[in-house]
C-alpha cells in the first residue's frame, strides 16, 4: 500500500521511471493513459541558476490531470538548496517532491550529487531531513543498491529514508559503479522491503508483464518502476496491469497513440520537436522485421511533424 498525500494506492503500483530526455510530458501522459499509475518527471537541478532555466522549465510541464500526481525529481548536493527548491516546486504545485540519489552520470557525480551521495550518507541524512521539514507535500527517494559494488548501502540508506520521514522508495538494482553494466539484482532491495516500513518499488531491466509479476509475488514489492522497456512500449503497462492487477486489458491503437505522441512533441518542443520526436520513433519500429532496411532510414530523413506523420500512416497500411 502507497501513500503519496490524496494519492491511494492499494494495490502493487506500475510506474514509469524517471529518464531525462524521455518521460516528459507527452509519454508520461501516454504511459499513463495506458495504465501507469504515476509517473516521475525528468530531473531538475535544485541549484537556483539551473533550476530557471528553459531546459528546466520545460522539464516541469504537467498534464492537469488531478487523477495523478506531479510528481518533481530534484538532484542535489546541498540541503539547504534542497531544502529551497523542494518549497518552490510545492508553491508551484508539486504533489511529491521525488530526490535523486541514483543518477550516476558524471555531471552530476561533480556535484557530489545523484548516486555520488550513496559514498556519504551523513549528507544524504542531512539531505532527506532538510528536504522533508521544508514541505508539506511527501517527499520520495530514487536510489541505487550503494557506491561500489563490495559495499552495498542500501539497508543503512532505508534506515535512514524511513527516520528522515520520507514516504517511498524506489531501488534500482544496481550499484553506482556498475552504472548500467551486468544484470540488475533484485535480493538485495527484497530484503531491505523485508525488514522495513517503508513501500519500496523494484526498478531495472524489468521488461516484461510476468517478469513484473513475478516479482511483485515473490517479493512482495510495493510496485515495479519501468525505464527503458517502456521507450518504444508505453502499452507494457497495460499488460502489467493486466497481469498484476487483473485488470482488462484496453483496445490498442499504436498508430494513433504514436501520431498522438509525436504532435505533442513538437507542440512542446518547437524546432527541437523533430530531433526528440525521432528518438521515439526509431524506439517505435526498432521490434519491426524490416527495420534497418525500411523504417530506420525514412525515420531519418523525415524532417518535420508533416513528414513524420505521413511516414506513421505509410507504415501503419504496411503493417
Ligand atoms: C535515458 C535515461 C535517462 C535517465 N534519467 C534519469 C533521471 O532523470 N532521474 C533518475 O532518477 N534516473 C534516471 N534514469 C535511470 C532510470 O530511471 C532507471 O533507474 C534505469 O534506467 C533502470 O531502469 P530500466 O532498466 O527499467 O531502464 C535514466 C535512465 C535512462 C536510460
Amino acid at each position: 500500500m502507497i501513500r503519496l498525500g490524496r494519492f491511494h494506492y492499494p494495490d502493487p503500483v506500475v510506474v514509469l521511471a524517471p529518464m531525462a530526455g524521455v518521460s516528459d510530458r507527452p509519454f508520461r501522459s501516454l504511459c499513463q493513459r495506458y495504465g501507469a499509475d504515476f509517473s516521475v518527471a525528468e530531473m531538475v537541478s535544485a541549484k537556483p541558476d539551473l533550476m530557471h532555466t528553459a531546459l528546466s522549465k520545460t522539464r516541469l510541464q504537467f498534464d492537469e490531470d488531478p487523477n495523478y500526481p506531479k510528481i518533481v525529481q530534484l538532484v542535489g548536493g546541498e540541503p539547504a538548496l534542497m531544502a529551497e527548491a523542494a518549497q518552490v516546486m510545492q508553491a508551484r504545485g508539486a504533489d511529491v517532491i521525488d530526490i535523486n540519489m541514483g543518477c550516476p552520470a558524471k555531471k552530476v557525480g561533480k556535484q557530489s550529487a545523484g548516486s555520488a551521495l550513496l559514498a556519504d550518507l551523513k549528507q544524504v541524512e542531512a539531505i532527506l531531513c532538510a528536504t522533508v521539514n521544508a514541505v508539506t507535500i511527501p517527499v520520495s527517494v530514487k536510489t541505487r543498491l550503494g557506491f561500489n559494488d563490495d559495499t552495498y548501502t542500501l539497508a543503512e540508506m532505508t534506515r535512514i529514508a524511513q527516520d528522515c520521514g520520507i514516504a517511498l522508495l524506489s531501488v534500482h538494482g544496481r550499484t553506482r559503479a556498475q552504472r548500467f553494466r551486468g544484470q540488475a539484482c533484485y535480493e538485495p532491495i527484497a530484503e531491505v522491503k523485508a525488514n522495513t516500513q517503508l513501500p519500496v518499488i523494484v526498478n531495472g531491466d524489468i521488461s516484461s508483464a510476468e517478469q513484473a509479476n513475478r516479482l511483485i509475488d515473490d517479493y512482495g514489492f510495493d510496485g515495479v518502476m519501468i525505464g527503458r522497456a517502456a521507450q518504444g512500449n508505453p502499452w507494457l503497462f497495460a499488460e502489467c496491469q493486466a497481469r498484476i492487477n487483473t485488470r482488462s486489458l484496453p483496445t490498442i491503437t499504436p498508430h494513433q497513440d504514436i501520431a498522438e505522441h509525436i504532435h505533442a512533441l513538437h507542440a512542446l518542443y518547437g524546432r527541437q520537436g523533430v530531433f526528440i520526436a525521432r528518438a521515439h520513433l526509431h524506439h517505435y519500429y526498432r521490434q519491426y522485421p524490416d527495420y534497418q532496411r525500411e523504417h530506420r532510414p525514412r525515420i531519418n530523413q523525415a524532417c518535420n511533424e508533416a513528414e513524420q506523420t505521413a511516414l506513421i500512416q505509410l507504415f501503419a497500411k504496411a503493417a
